[in-house]
């Protein structure tokens, strides 16, 4: 009889050259490939498409005094639902994380409730305490927000500037909001359009690459035009609604469609699929708001759509239906933003992080009733979409079939926090 080498054996795993074998895995981590050995629990994938866990680059998480809406548990359960096994959550809470202590408040915060690995990002303001958070375990800095957004006014060119260089000199990763604002109170998604324009994206793109130091890590949020991607010198980030929906989707004044970059139109998103290989990171910007503040007049909503559970599951209708690689999904949801934060990544290889999420072979439609997230609603409602039925977080179980079977939070820190 084989000795229990394996915590858990998944067999029959196809990789995405094609190659099937069994995946061993003891502490969290991938032990043998291919070689047989008991486990004390098995999974067989052979009528599953098996992808690495999801790095969602881009939430926000919510919780403290907006728990009403999202929580780190529902934000999470909603992550892992949709094949997401590691959230970075973004700095912009109330109050925004500034200091050490908050830093470390939010790390409790999210150690008590998430159910899968994260990481949380420092708020970068010229009185912010960029040091202290970094070595509090601060991921990266930002989203830097070099445009007004819905929680404040943008940085002005000379303190980004000064900023990035405090961040270059700590070896920190500055992810960076960039838009041009040009009008106030757009009563419709097309003027929203207008008041933040496509090409006033790629103008302050531009300019915020002028102003990093050379050398420096630099990563573009949510780029919504080709001529964004073009003019990036950094690492280019695109969310799914930029990717799957155009404000022509929608009634004129529909404010759930309302998101900072805005939705473009059909012309301008079509051409955004034409940089799918320029494109570095698919990351959701899970920005969610109840109904009832989104339930007020255009002018006046907030901006942010909910997107965590559906980001993977909608590129995986797009790889069934053959017009993108199931490797690009792989390196764009997972493995490339794992580079880019410094994390080890998931996968298939000896000593790679076992975080999974196991695909059937049917596309569904998104039902927003049916999905985790406290908000309640989806702009993604009825498109297709492949949800995963099972996920492994850290070689064990968690979900399956709709169900949350175990909490696996993991903090996972940056580079800095060693130097404590
Ligand atoms: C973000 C949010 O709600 O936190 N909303 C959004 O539309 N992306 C903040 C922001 O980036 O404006």
């Amino acid at each position: 009889m084989l000795p229990v080498t394996a915590d858990l054996l998944l067999r029959n795993v196809a990789s995405p050259t094609g190659r099937r074998a069994d995946i061993a895995v003891t502490g969290g981590v991938v032990r043998h490939v291919g070689a047989a050995v008991r486990a004390d629990e098995t999974i067989d994938c052979s009528r599953f498409t098996c992808l690495p866990g999801a790095v969602d680059m881009h939430v926000h998480m919510r919780g403290g005094v907006q728990a009403d809406k999202e929580d780190w548990r529902s934000g999470t359960v909603s992550a892992v639902a949709g094949g997401v096994t590691l959230v970075v959550d973004q700095p912009n809470t109330v109050p925004p994380i500034t200091t050490p202590d908050r830093l470390r408040a939010r790390i409790r915060e999210a150690g008590e409730q998430a159910v899968c690995g994260f990481a949380i990002n420092a708020g970068v303001l010229p009185d912010a305490d960029l040091t202290g958070m970094w070595k509090a375990g601060a991921m990266a800095f930002g989203e830097t927000f070099a445009a007004p957004s819905s929680y404040g006014e943008g940085l002005d060119l000379e303190s980004l500037r000064a900023l990035f260089a405090r961040i270059h000199t700590l070896g920190g990763l500055a992810t960076v909001h960039a838009e041009e604002v040009c009008g106030t109170a757009p009563e419709t998604l097309a003027e929203h359009d207008r008041a933040r324009p496509g090409e006033g994206e790629a103008r302050a793109v531009g300019r915020v690459g002028e102003l990093a130091p050379v050398g420096m890590r630099l990563h573009f949020c949510h780029l919504s035009t080709a001529a964004s991607v073009r003019a990036a010198r950094g690492s280019v980030e695109v969310t799914p609604h930029h990717l799957f929906l155009s404000y022509e989707d929608f009634d004129p004044d529909n404010t759930l469609a309302r998101v900072n970059p805005p939705l473009r139109d059909e012309a301008t998103r079509r051409a955004l699929w034409s940089c799918w290989d320029a494109i570095d990171v698919i990351a959701s910007d899970h920005a969610p708001h109840t109904l009832a503040e989104k339930s007020v007049p255009f002018r006046s909503a907030p901006s942010g759509i909910p997107g965590i559970e559906t980001m993977v599951p909608l590129l995986m209708a797009a790889v069934y239906r053959g017009r993108i690689s199931l490797l690009s999904v792989i390196e764009k949801t997972s493995w490339r933003p794992s580079e880019i934060l410094g994390l080890p990544r998931a996968g298939f290889e000896p000593g790679d992080r076992a975080d999974y999420a196991l695909y059937p072979d049917e596309l569904t439609r998104i039902d927003a009733s049916r999905l985790h997230t406290k908000c309640g609603w989806s702009p993604f409602e009825g498109s297709e979409a492949v949800f995963p039925e099972e996920v492994i977080v850290g070689g064990v179980r968690v979900y399956a079939h709709g169900d949350l079977l175990e909490a696996r939070p993991r903090f996972c820190p940056g580079k800095g926090y060693l130097l404590q």
